[in-house]
């Protein structure tokens, strides 16, 4: 069993944990968000969406989000896009990176994407043609990889079959959802194992969320396969609005402070991350599911 020596953090809250917030969040706010996860040595932000907005109304201001940030600096933004023009968009703002979305569950496809898992995968093809061109970095999702709210269980290989295309098509890293957070730890290694057959542990990231509380114990499963790329989000904010029953992320705080405590390097001051936390879940009025962010304010 070797653990890595230090683990990518990809903190999704800016996306994942606004997108489904009914709340108004004006841009300022996402805006200051980044600043402070940037303050705290978070590397990779995931700051917006360029999806459509009468689908996803809270990052209708995507554009805005990216003018506000210095795209220059050693900070790595990435941006949701879902296809060819949402790509466009992204393109216009000077973006480095955009991640695209598929899922290893047809119904759950569609009712986020309104398309089938082929037909994602040709949108995605449109994306990373011109990104590649364009010497933009393409990441990949595969939602559902632990199971999905409308098609039940997914097999493992479907989820190995979907992240596998993505990495031919030219993904540098493919980041496995669970989705609705229903994963246990020995189902999710199985899973991961399957995945491993066709791809290797450096081109794979964890996305858990954590709707059942097994988030934590699900990373802490897959970790002896040398996977170094996690997502997560401060206070535990997040959850796709297609998916029923979907809430938050696993919280950044808690992850880090897993790994910290198994002498896993992150590059992130645990303090400074929770002051995050607190700031966006005051801000929009909800509770922080963080149980280290709750510790540490
Ligand atoms: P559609 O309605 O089939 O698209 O939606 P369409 O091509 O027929 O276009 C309809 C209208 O939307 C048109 O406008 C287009 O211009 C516009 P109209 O002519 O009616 O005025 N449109 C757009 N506008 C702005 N930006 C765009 C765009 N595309 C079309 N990019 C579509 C198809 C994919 C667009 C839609 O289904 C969509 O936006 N879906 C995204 C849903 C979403 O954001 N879900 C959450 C993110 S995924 C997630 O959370 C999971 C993840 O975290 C991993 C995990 O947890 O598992 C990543
Ligand atoms: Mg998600």
């Amino acid at each position: 069993m070797a653990y890595p020596t230090s683990i990518r953090i990809v903190d999704v809250s800016p996306r994942d944990g606004l997108q489904n917030v009914k709340q108004e969040v004006s841009t300022e706010t996402k805006v200051a968000l980044i600043h402070q996860l940037e303050t705290a040595g978070v590397k990779d932000i995931e700051v917006a969406s360029f999806v459509s907005p009468k689908w996803v109304p809270q990052m209708a201001d995507a554009s805005d989000v990216l003018n506000a940030l210095d795209l220059k600096s050693s900070t790595n933004f990435t941006v949701l896009t879902p296809n060819a023009q949402g790509f466009e968009r992204a393109l216009a703002c000077g973006v480095k990176e955009v991640a695209v979305f598929s899922a290893a569950s047809e119904s759950f496809t569609k009712k986020n994407t309104n398309c089938s898992i082929d037909e994602s995968l040709k949108r995605i093809e449109d994306i990373i043609r011109p990104a590649l061109d364009n010497n933009i970095r393409v990441r990949g999702y595969v939602s559902c990889v632990l199971g999905c709210p409308y098609d039940g269980d997914i097999p493992a290989e479907k989820v190995a079959y979907v992240t596998k295309t993505l990495i031919d098509m030219g993904c540098y890293e493919v980041s496995l959802g669970d989705t609705i957070g229903i994963g246990t730890p020995l189902k999710a290694k199985q899973m991961l194992e399957e995945v491993l057959k066709q791809t290797p542990a450096h081109q794979i990231g964890l996305h858990f969320h954590d709707t059942r509380g097994q988030a934590l114990a699900n990373l802490y499963a897959c970790l002896e396969y040398g996977i170094a790329s996690i997502d997560s989000s401060v206070a535990g904010l997040g959850g796709c609005p297609y998916a029923k029953g979907a809430s938050g992320n696993v919280s950044t705080e808690d992850v880090v402070y897993m790994l910290h405590g198994m002498g896993i390097e992150t590059g992130i001051n645990l303090e400074l991350l929770a002051k995050a936390g607190q700031y966006i879940t005051h801000q929009i009025g909800v509770s922080n599911n963080s149980r280290i962010g709750n510790v540490l304010n």
